[in-house]
């Protein structure tokens, strides 16, 4: 039995029928996954959504910079939550759903939703994802980069982070306008399954720009199904976190965010903000 579709497309009464329309309702007659109007974004909310990444980009750039062997993940939060404000935007982890600081910092092992503290010192070798997402103006933003402490990590871990990257860059390519958000986790995970490793499966990417979690769910593995029909306009993250050992996680029972491999083995993510132009996929969070 096929599986009953949303009708998420309509026209509404007051306006004709463009070529647009008629293209996303093609697609929705042949029983696809289309999206809601709402989530293609108006050339308003794309500017701010990209004067949004503009400044996350400059908090990943600082902390960039300055991140080093002996600092805490604590002081990684008050740079980023100094120059977010600084700049007139909000970070949007701060106070998420119950998150406690304004930014992600995820150690080795640690998976992503890492919480900054005092107490977690940087030591040379470790490989850590910092994970900004910035509120300017009501417009979200949301990026992830991972830093090798010190510059150099096993040979291990540097394959890794480079995979990891490599999955980033390979899922954005494959994701096309009037493609399938499917294609996209296809892509990732034969590429880090081709590399010996594991995809995350029970975190994904999101619709992003007028709230921090939207449709439609960018999954990173193969899930055998189209999804939804990636038309221009759309703003979603790809954010995958590939594994050296099995993709399985767990989440800190203590603190319940902390996302852990089953195996504490290490975990590597990178992310960026897209924008679904008739082209392809623009970075907005460069
Ligand atoms: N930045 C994460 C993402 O990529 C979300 C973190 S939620 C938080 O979607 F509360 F932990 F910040
Ligand atoms: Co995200």
């Amino acid at each position: 039995m096929p599986k009953k579709i949303k009708r998420n497309w309509f026209v509404p009464k007051e306006r004709a029928m463009t070529d647009f329309d008629k293209r996303i309702l093609a697609y929705q007659n042949r029983g696809k996954l289309v999206p809601k109007p709402q989530l293609i974004k108006t050339p308003e909310q794309i500017e701010g959504i990209r004067r949004s990444g503009v400044i996350n980009t400059g908090v990943l750039d600082l902390v960039e910079e300055k991140i080093c062997a002996g600092m805490s993940t604590a002081e990684i939060d008050r740079l980023v939550y100094d120059y977010t404000v600084a700049h007139g935007a909000i970070p949007a982890p701060l106070n998420y759903e119950g998150f406690p600081k304004s930014v992600c910092t995820s150690i080795n092992e640690v998976v992503c939703h890492g919480i900054p503290s005092e107490d977690e010192i940087l030591e040379e070798g470790d490989i850590i994802n910092v994970d900004v997402s910035t509120i300017l103006n009501g417009y979200f933003s949301d990026a992830s980069r991972m830093f090798i402490v010190g510059g150099h990590s096993t040979p291990e871990k540097e394959r890794l982070v480079k995979v990891a990257k490599e999955c980033l860059d390979i899922g954005a390519q494959a994701a096309k306008p009037w493609g399938f958000i499917g294609d996209i986790g296809k892509a990732i995970a034969r590429h880090a399954h081709r590399n010996g490793y594991t995809v995350v499966r029970d975190l994904c990417g999101h619709g992003v720009g007028n709230a921090f979690h939207e449709d439609p769910d960018v999954d990173h593995y193969d899930t055998h199904h189209d999804g939804m029909l990636i038309v221009p306009g759309m703003v979603f993250t790809i954010e995958p976190m590939i594994n050296m050992g099995t993709w399985e996680v767990f989440i800190d029972e203590e603190d319940e965010w902390t996302v852990v491999t089953e195996d504490e083995l290490p975990s590597a993510q990178w992310e960026h903000t897209f924008l679904v132009t008739e082209e392809g996929l623009e970075i907005l969070t460069h």
